[in-house]
C-alpha cells in the first residue's frame, strides 16, 4: 500500500549556486507519495489525499519534509575515536586513527561499530554515507551487510596502505589490488551498495599501489574512486617529498590513473591554480568537511569552486567533531563567513542533499524529493527546542524558518527518517 507524507515540502529543481534560491521549490503544505521504495508523486496536499484516498496517511504538521541527508566522506570505523584532543593530521592519523583502525582485524568488533555508526547517523536523518573502511576485507563486509540490514544506499572501501602506517595496517600494491577487485565484485550494485576504491592518500600509498588501484579503476570504470586531497600544509610537503618527480599533490594521482569523473576526493583545501584547472577539466568531485577542517585545524575550503565542480558536504567522521549534517551545514556557514561569503540556506540544504548526491554521480537516485527517485527522507522539526521555536517563530519566510535549524539544530529536529520508502 502507498504511503503518503503530509507537511512542508522543500526540494530542488535548479542548483542554487548558479540560481540563488529560485532553485529550490517549496510547499507549506505539500505532500510525498511513497511506493514500492521510490517517490511516486509530490504536489498540494489537498490534491494528492483526493487523488490517493487509499494510502496510508502520515501527516506531520508543520514539520519539513526534505530527501535525506547525505554524508559523502566519512571513516565508520572512527566512529570510537569522535573528540580526540590535541593533535593535527599526522600525530592524529598516528596516535589516535591507527590504533583504532587495527582493532578491526576482528571482524565482531567491525560489526559492532557499523551497525552502531548507522543508527548514530540514521538519528539525524542521515540516509546515505560514502565511507572509508580499513585495510581489513571483513571491514567492507561489516558497513555493507549494516547497510543492507537497514535498507540503506550506501557506498564504501577497503581502505589501501602500503606505507608509513604500522604494522598490520599495511597491505601491499598486490593484495590491495586482490582484495578490493574480490570486494567490488562482491559488493558492488548489489541492494543498494557501491563499491568505491579507495587508496587512502598518497602518503600512505607507494606509486606501485595507486597505480595498481589505477588499473583496477579502469577495469571497473562505473565506480567511485575516493581519497584525500590536499588537506594540510605538511601532508602537502610529505608528499612532496614522497613524490619528488610530481608537479603536485594532484599528479600523484594523475599519473596513475586516478583522475577523472568519478574521482572523489576529501578536504581539497589548500589547490594551486594548475590543480584546480585539472579538476575542472577531468570533471572530479571535491568534498567539503568543515567541522573536520576545524577540528584539525586544517584549513578554510573554498566554496567557490562549487560553481565549477560537483562539491558534496560530509561531516568526515572521526576527524570531523559530528555526526551530524545539520552541524556540518552550520559549520559550513561559518566557514565561509571567514572567507567573506554567506551562504545561503538554500545553498547549504542543497549541498547536503542534492550536492553530496551530484558528487557521489547519484543524483538520479537519492539527494532530492521528484517521482522516481527513491524514498529516503528526513521529517525536520523546525521547532524542536524552545531556543529554536523562539527564533523560528519571527520567521517571514520558509529560510529564516529553516536558518535557527541549521544553526542550532541537533537529533532532536529529526521527527522521522524513511529509508528506502519504509519509515525507520
Ligand atoms: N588523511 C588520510 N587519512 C585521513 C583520515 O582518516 N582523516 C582525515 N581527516 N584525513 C586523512
Ligand atoms: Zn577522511
Amino acid at each position: 500500500m502507498a504511503d503518503l507524507l503530509l507537511g512542508q515540502v522543500l526540494s530542488f529543481t535548479g542548483d542554487p549556486f548558479v540560481i540563488g534560491e529560485a532553485a529550490a521549490q517549496h510547499l507549506s503544505r505539500g505532500a510525498v507519495l511513497v511506493d514500492q521504495g521510490r517517490i511516486r508523486a509530490v504536489g498540494q496536499a489537498g490534491d494528492l489525499r483526493a487523488a490517493h484516498p487509499g494510502a496510508s496517511v502520515h501527516d506531520y504538521g508543520d514539520c519539513l519534509i526534505s530527501a535525506g541527508f547525505i554524508d559523502a566522506h566519512v571513516h565508520y570505523p572512527q566512529t570510537a575515536i569522535i573528540a580526540s584532543w590535541g593533535k593535527r593530521l599526522i600525530d592524529w592519523l598516528n596516535l589516535y586513527t591507527f590504533p583504532e583502525e587495527m582493532r578491526f582485524a576482528d571482524p565482531a568488533y567491525a560489526e559492532e561499530i557499523a551497525g552502531r555508526y548507522l543508527d548514530l547517523v540514521l538519528a539525524r536523518g542521515t540516509t546515505t554515507v560514502c565511507s572509508y573502511a580499513t585495510i581489513h576485507p571483513a571491514s567492507v563486509d561489516a558497513i555493507f551487510g549494516a547497510a543492507q540490514a537497514r535498507g540503506m544506499r550506501v557506498f564504501a572501501g577497503k581502505t589501501c596502505m602500503d606505507r608509513n602506517a604500522p604494522e598490520g595496517l599495511r597491505d601491499s600494491a598486490q593484495s590491495a589490488y586482490n582484495d578490493s577487485k574480490a570486494l567490488l565484485e562482491k559488493w558492488h550494485g548489489r541492494d543498494r551498495l557501491s563499491y568505491v576504491i579507495t587508496p587512502r592518500f598518497s602518503p600512505t600509498s607507494t606509486p606501485e599501489q595507486l597505480a595498481a588501484l589505477g588499473s583496477l579503476w579502469r577495469e571497473h570504470p562505473d565506480c567511485l574512486m575516493q581519497t584525500h586531497l590536499s588537506e594540510q600544509t605538511d601532508e602537502i610537503a610529505w608528499v612532496k617529498d614522497l613524490f619528488p618527480q610530481s608537479r603536485d599533490y594532484l599528479d600523484t594521482y594523475e599519473t596513475q590513473g586516478l583522475l577523472r569523473e568519478g574521482a572523489v576526493y576529501g578536504h581539497a583545501i589548500w589547490l594551486t591554480d594548475r590543480e584546480k584547472a585539472r579538476l575542472r577539466e577531468a570533471g572530479a568531485s571535491l568534498v567539503h568537511c568543515p567541522t573536520s577542517n576545524m577540528f584539525i585545524g586544517s584549513g578554510l575550503f573554498d566554496m567557490g569552486l562549487a560553481r565549477h565542480l560537483r562539491v558534496g558536504l560530509a561531516t568526515d567522521t572521526g576527524g570531523g567533531s559530528s555526526f551530524s549534517m545539520l552541524r556540518t551545514m552550520a559549520a559550513a556557514y561559518e566557514v565561509a563567513q571567514l572567507r567573506g561569503e554567506a551562504l545561503h540556506p538554500a545553498q547549504l540544504w542543497w549541498l547536503a542533499t542534492v550536492g553530496s548526491a551530484r558528487a557521489l554521480h547519484a543524483e538520479g537516485q537519492i539527494g532530492n524529493i521528484a517521482p522516481g527517485m527513491e524514498a529516503d527522507l528526513a521529517v525536520i522539526d523546525l521547532t524542536s527546542t524552545p531556543a529554536i521555536a523562539q527564533a523560528a517563530a519571527r520567521a517571514e519566510t520558509l529560510w529564516q524558518a529553516l536558518f535557527p535549524t541549521v544553526m542550532v539544530g541537533d537529533d532532536r529536529a529529526i521527527r522521522a527518517v524513511w529509508v528506502g520508502g519504509r519509515p525507520r
